[in-house]
């Protein structure tokens, strides 16, 4: 159940983005919208919490972008930490720091953690054969080497990872393995580094997590399950790199500390920025709580390898949840910022001024929690007007401008309840503790759902009393009405506080509510009688078909572009000889006609004139082609492939073809005209 533990404060923290790009939507969904809403709602219930977060700045990745944009490093950092740390804050993520990982304090913590680990003697020296790019005179670490997936067979998997199957390698594992600086063919050296022995806390860490940790959500103690089931390995936690923070042995040069060493550790130094003389109490005091925030592919990181640093250095506390989400995909597609495919925070800022509770509820209505979600620009609109429009504002807007219309503006005073409120305020009895439940289990779909809950009631309310048609027999009624629906107007203002800020805090403004107070919701005397509201303004606007057929042409734009820069030719083909070349009896024959095949979308079925006694050839490129044009066309065709049976014609060979731009397929034949039946040597 939520809270079997009492703690006395709250530390939330969100995986601190790589400062090599601009934040998205999956970002968002992921990660800072939901931990934005559970440390706003603690701090609702005037818990002590604090929300921390920052930008990840070591990294391979950010090296490459430098080196292909010819500046430094610390100019990419520079230019992402700020458009970051300024796009979160235009989205109202409610941080209590934005610190970052290439400050001081971090390299001090991350050093004397390092060393504290090394002194004890937590570390393996290994000597191991690493790959290094003589040409560009570099070693050849993490992203630096891109070769084939072992395990899926992706031709751009990474040294650290293949995003594909989303495994994670070692450089070594990769086949075909090439530099990202140079392309060439690398050469392994040997060189040493230091480890973390993981094998030596999986007994812990099983303990732990296995025993200590069902209640964590099924996503993420399955995959530790995994991990923990497959054995854990030593992982090395230094790098031969010349970004980031120095190994602090001595007499080591060229070497630092692995990015996914430093980066947690940044959570402890950024809480050292915002509280230098009490950080300790959120990191070690065994009545505080840890919760980190982060996406499915952090899992490890956080859940074993980052707590078994932890157990290693010893006097911290271990995090108590790790709510991680899934993956959203935009209009279909997996967002990747290498192909631009993704709704950048800072563009929807400047294209959707004023709306970021739309994007707030868009993404948390829709939240990733058990499995990936799809975001559209239709289903986004379709909210907004449909929900955030026709039941949050109308209600709102209805209660103020009645309330306007026949009282001034002042709260009317309460006489008898009917039926009508009772069955309204029954429904209403439950939602303080539902909707609380569901933020402390971070069931934040569920929660927003109880929170739109209340404005359905609301508005349930004013269409079965319709109090308009009342005011000319039943005043006393009216009054009734709208000092009800005035009510729940206000618990909106509280309910909709942790999802929809800014809204909130209009509607909060309008009702003059001088401050939003949890322990009220639910209530019914929030605002007294005879308090003055203001004119009221609407909350949302429907959003218009010509904003969202801007972003989704902007999309297939960058569908295109895509389609055309990003190709890159798969490596080529394990070595063949002549003689299996001289195999395949490739030849060119004439189309002498050319029909659909009856009941198959994307057949055309070929007559070709081949020199001998012709025939038939049934291809796959019916989408592509009208029959007709083929007809009289030259075609190059493999002649010796054994006959197959289409929809029950015999087709005797394979039509050469190369796949377009589009993806669509073009008959592949000669230069100039030849005579049917000539080989293709
Ligand atoms: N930069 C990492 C990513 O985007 C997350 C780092 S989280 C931290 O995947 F724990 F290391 F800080
Ligand atoms: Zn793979």
């Amino acid at each position: 159940m939520a809270e079997e533990k009492k703690f006395k404060r709250t530390l939330v923290t969100t995986a601190l983005p790589y400062a090599n790009g601009p934040v998205h939507i999956g970002h968002l969904a992921g990660v800072y919208v939901p931990a934005d809403i559970y440390a706003r709602y603690l701090r609702l219930r005037g818990e002590d919490v604090i929300l921390v977060g920052g930008s990840d700045e070591h990294g391979v990745p950010i090296t490459i972008k430098a080196m292909k944009e010819g500046v430094t490093p610390q100019d990419i950092v520079d230019r992402y930490h700020k458009l970051i740390k300024e796009s979160m804050e235009g989205l109202g993520i409610s941080f209590d720091v934005y610190g970052r990982t290439t400050s001081a304090t971090h390299r001090v913590t991350a050093t004397d953690f390092f060393k504290t680990l090394y002194d004890k003697g937590e570390f393996i020296e290994k000597t191991s054969q690493q790959y290094y790019d003589e040409e560009a005179d570099q070693w050849l670490a993490d992203r630096y080497i891109v070769g084939t997936c072992p395990h899926c067979g992706n031709e751009r998997a990474y040294g650290d990872q293949c995003e594909s199957c989303g495994t994670s390698l070692n450089a070594t594992d990769l086949i075909n393995p090439h530099s990202a600086i140079t392309g060439n063919v690398p050469v392994r050296k040997e060189t040493k580094h230091w480890y973390m022995p993981l094998d030596k806390w999986e007994p812990k860490l099983r303990e732990w997590i296995l025993e200590g940790h069902k209640e964590w959500r099924t996503n993420v103690y399955g995959q530790c399950k995994s991990w923990l089931e497959g054995g854990l390995q030593p992982r090395a936690v230094t790098r031969d790199l010349n970004w980031g923070i120095p190994v602090p042995i001595e007499g080591v040069e060229g070497k630092v500390l692995y990015v996914w060493f430093d980066a947690p550790i940044g959570y402890i130094s950024i809480t050292k920025d915002l509280l230098p003389d009490t950080w300790e109490r959120y990191w070690k005091d065994p009545e505080s709580r840890i919760i980190h925030f982060i996406g499915k592919d952090n899992i490890v990181f956080h859940c074993l390898i980052f707590p078994a640093m932890l157990m290693a250095h010893g006097g911290y506390h271990l995090p108590d949840n790790v709510p991680s989400n899934e993956f959203i995909t935009l209009e279909g597609e997996k967002i990747s910022t290498s192909r631009n495919w993704a709704v950048w925070l800072h563009e929807y800022l400047a294209d959707f001024p004023g709306k970021q509770d739309v994007l707030r509820y868009v993404l948390t209505a829709n939240a990733p929690e058990a499995k990936d979600n799809d975001f559209t620009w239709r289903d986004f609109q379709a909210r907004n007007n449909n929900e955030l429009v026709a039941i949050l504002c109308n209600f709102v807007n209805r209660a103020l401008v009645l309330t306007h219309k026949y009282f001034e503006g002042k709260v009317p005073p309460c006489h008898e309840l009917t039926e009508q409120e009772t069955a309204a305020l029954n429904e209403f009895k439950d939602v303080k503790e539902t909707l609380g439940r569901n933020i402390e289990t971070f069931h934040f779909r569920e929660a927003l759902k109880d929170a739109m809950g209340l404005a359905r009631i609301g508005n349930k309310y004013l269409a079965d009393t319709e109090p308009w048609k009342l005011a000319k027999t039943d005043m006393a009624r009216v009054e009734t009405i709208l000092h009800v629906a005035v009510q729940i107007a206000a618990n909106l203002a509280i309910a909709f506080e942790p999802f929809l800020p800014f809204s909130a805090a209009r509607l909060r403004k309008m009702l003059g509510m001088a401050d939003v107070n949890w322990d009220k919701l639910g209530c019914l005397d929030i605002l007294p009688v005879g308090h003055q509201i203001e004119q009221p303004e609407l909350l949302f606007e429907k959003i218009p078909d010509e904003d969202i057929d801007k972003q989704i042409q902007r999309l297939e734009r960058i569908k295109q572009e895509n389609l055309l820069n990003n190709f890159t030719p798969k490596a080529v083909a394990q070595p063949c000889t002549f003689d299996d070349f001289l195999k395949l009896d490739i030849r060119v024959g004439t189309v002498t006609a050319c029909e659909k095949v009856k009941k198959a979308d994307k057949l055309l079925k070929l007559t070709i004139d081949d020199g001998l006694k012709g025939r038939t050839i049934v291809s796959g490129i019916a989408k592509y082609y009208v029959p007709e044009d083929l007809v009289g066309q030259q075609v190059c065709f493999i002649a010796n492939f054994p006959p197959r049976q289409f929809k029950g014609i015999e087709s005797q060979g394979m039509i050469l073809s190369a796949e377009d731009a589009d993806g669509r397929l073009i008959v592949v034949g000669p230069q100039g005209s030849v005579k049917p039946g000539v080989q293709v040597k």
